[in-house]
């Protein structure tokens, strides 16, 4: 495995040199380690958090301190991918100085190297502020989940001509305002496709296909932890929730029948 530091030019030149770029969440440093050791070229600490750590609906109501909590834990057990927090719901909205404010407290705070936020050319003003500070932005698009409101559900966007046309301005509107990476979360794989040609930085999908220069999953997706619902796009790697639960009955009938513990575990 290349052990060599992920930096933002790395990412931007993987995808000119037709590297796949391979993405997962941590929001703590054991999942953070191990996705290191595992060779993820980068870890990003997601407002996903909100519903696969905290059991919320959405991922709404998570905090600025708490995903700097999150990242800050993460950043703990990364040594070579790129770390990447998630800005939440409203931290960057209001303003491009308050964004650039919670940007910065994810840098030196929670010792993220980039942000990520939501939206396409209405917040190409705001990615500007903040990169122009000196923090590298990842953009996203497509089912942007903390406009879930608005859109009424998870459903899958970018479906019509237009609307991948108005995809493709964003991401666009996106890499001239200097951000270095485009999620694309569940659209069709030829929207994704046609994204990707037009622009020159990487696009990572999720639930976007095969063509985009990267793949992202919520880990505790794959790693089959998270069981309320298990979107199509996510391909299961192992049953780790089941595994859980059967260790932990084996457990609970080694303490009541005085099976646990024994000599070799005693002093
Ligand atoms: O919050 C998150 O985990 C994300 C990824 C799914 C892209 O935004």
């Amino acid at each position: 495995m290349n052990t060599k530091k992920v930096t933002v030019p790395t990412i931007v030149q993987m995808k000119s040199q037709a590297e796949k770029i391979s993405a997962l969440t941590a929001y703590d440093y054991l999942m953070a380690l191990y996705l290191d050791d595992a060779g993820l070229d980068i870890i990003l600490v997601g407002d996903s958090g909100a519903m696969v750590f905290s059991g919320y609906d959405t991922t709404i109501p998570i905090t600025v301190d708490e995903l700097i909590y999150h990242t800050r834990a993460a950043s703990r057990g990364v040594k070579r991918a790129l770390l990447v927090a998630d800005m939440p719901f409203l931290s960057y909205q209001i303003s491009p100085e308050d964004a650039l404010r919670n940007a910065g407290r994810f840098i030196k705070e929670g010792g993220a190297e980039a942000v990520k936020l939501e939206g396409g050319e209405p917040m190409a003003t705001t990615v500007r502020r903040i990169v122009d500070a000196g923090i590298p932005v990842m953009g996203h698009l497509g089912l942007i989940p903390q406009s879930i409101n608005r859109f009424g559900g998870y459903k899958v966007q970018a479906r019509t001509e237009e609307a991948v046309e108005r995809m493709v301005i964003d991401a666009q509107a996106l890499e001239q305002a200097g951000a270095f990476a485009v999620v694309l979360e569940k659209i069709p794989a030829a929207a994704a496709k046609m994204v990707t040609e037009k622009i020159n930085i990487p696009t990572i999908g999720i639930g976007a296909g095969a063509h985009c220069d990267g793949q992202i999953l919520v880990t505790h997706d794959m790693l089959g932890l998270f069981e309320k619902f298990r979107p199509k796009f996510v391909r299961i790697y192992a049953e780790l929730g089941h595994n859980i639960r059967e260790a932990c009955a084996r457990y609970v009938e080694d303490v009541k029948m005085n099976r646990f513990p024994d000599d070799s575990e005693s002093y």
